[in-house]
């Protein structure tokens, strides 16, 4: 029996990685994506080799991520809850598929996750693993072992020689995290109490907005069917343009968020984010937007999505309605290509230009306060408003 884990390289999972071969004496294949987290991969190499791991994958999958995910959900401005950016969201379909890729390639009965039985992490996993490859066998440690506390785990790591000096899950750090290019993440410790603020030492990307420099950063931000493609005129992979974006936002104090948000499996939870370019590009999607989509596409595109964003936070990405109302939000970006001028300040985005040569459909000459030389015809509005106004007569009628 052979098992594709997906392992971080930290305390938990090579936890997890020993105690499968303790439980289901099966062979474990690691797998190790790089989204990003900017973190070291090589640490989690050795120390899967340290454990005798035989077959040991570790796949870049940034672009990948960022193209084909990232992007993708950002055409919908996809928003959880009014706030969430949903970085942790939308990196699981890509490794649960991955993870899959995997299980074929090495002929794996089964694949596992170090994903908690309490949070969306594992949905979103399992989700994915039974939407690709629906005969799969899924274990979840966490749901089946007892090693509930911190300290069961560390004396299981003891007895069962597991190294526990070195890199731990957030590198020793006392909340629950996860990074990718999109975003990074605390919840647990002392954020569990909604009143406790957050200390400024948690953040990692971003400086705080009253630290950030006392001048604004200006950018241009060119877009090519809804997505973008060049800060100030420079061609950038998608990956790249967006670890570029997080450098300014992170710097402008852009992107912080500290929320209570609604978990699929019904409890409340608090965490704080930081997604510096994610925050800039959906401002920016927002701006080119405002000139290049028909009015009542965009307002179709805005009432589906808190559908869309609730489809990704649920774990849905491999659904059928999750790609048809793809389609349908794809269909409308192909005359979303312009430019956005932005100015990063103290923890603000700042549209302060759109242009779009080829797709604008803003027509200075009908919108003029000045004469429009016969470009709108004023007189047109009056039965325009009159026969909509007619219901609203008739009942104020009715009312006496
Ligand atoms: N609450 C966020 C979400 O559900 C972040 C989850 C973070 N996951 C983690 N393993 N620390 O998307
Ligand atoms: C976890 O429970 O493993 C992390 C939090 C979540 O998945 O929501």
């Amino acid at each position: 029996k052979k098992v594709v884990l997906a392992y971080s390289g930290g305390l938990d999972t090579s936890v997890i990685l020993q105690w499968l071969r303790d439980t289901y004496d099966c062979e474990v294949v690691t797998f190790t994506a790089d989204l990003g987290q900017g973190e070291e991969l090589e640490p989690a190499r050795k120390k899967a080799e340290q454990l005798g791991v035989q077959e040991i994958y570790i796949d870049d999958l940034r672009e990948e991520f960022v193209r084909d995910f990232v992007f993708p959900m950002f055409r919908a401005n996809a928003i959880y809850e009014g706030e969430y950016l949903l970085g942790t969201s939308i990196a699981r379909p890509l490794i649960a598929k991955r993870q899959i890729e995997i299980a074929r390639e090495v002929g794996a009965d089964a694949v596992c996750h170090g994903a908690t039985g309490k949070g969306n992490d594992q949905v979103r996993f399992e989700l994915g693993y039974y939407g690709l490859e629906p005969g799969i066998r899924v274990i979840a440690p966490w749901r089946e072992w007892d090693l509930n506390s911190r300290e069961k785990l560390l004396a299981y790591a003891e007895q069962r020689g597991i190294p526990i000096e070195g890199r731990k899950e957030g590198g020793g750090s006392p909340y629950s995290m996860d990074a990718n290019l999109l975003h990074i993440s605390y919840e647990g410790g002392v954020l569990e109490d909604t009143w406790t603020p957050a200390e400024e030492a948690m953040w990692r990307w971003s400086v705080a907005p009253e630290a950030a420099p006392d001048q604004p950063t200006q950018i241009d931000l060119d877009f090519e069917r809804g997505d973008p493609v060049a800060i100030n005129g420079e061609r950038l992979a998608p990956h790249e343009l967006l670890a570029r974006l997080n450098r300014l936002g992170g710097d402008n104090g852009i992107g912080r968020i500290d929320i209570v948000e609604n978990r699929y499996v019904g409890m409340k939870s608090r965490g704080c984010y930081e997604t510096p370019g994610g925050t800039i590009l959906l401002r920016a999607r927002r701006a080119i937007e405002s000139i290049t989509l028909d009015r009542e596409s965009a307002h179709l595109k805005d009432e589906a999505m808190p559908k869309y964003a609730e489809l990704i936070y649920n774990g849905y990405w491999w659904s059928p309605e999750r790609r048809a109302l793809q389609a349908l939000i794809d269909d409308t970006q192909g005359t979303v290509n312009g430019t956005v001028r932005l100015k990063l300040y103290k923890g603000n985005v700042i549209v302060v230009g759109r242009r779009s040569e080829t797709d604008s459909l803003f027509d200075a000459s009908i919108a003029t306060f000045e004469d429009d030389a016969g470009a709108y015809d004023q007189k047109d509005a009056e039965g325009f408003i009159k026969l909509n106004a007619l219901r609203l007569r008739v009942a104020a009628r009715r009312r006496g």
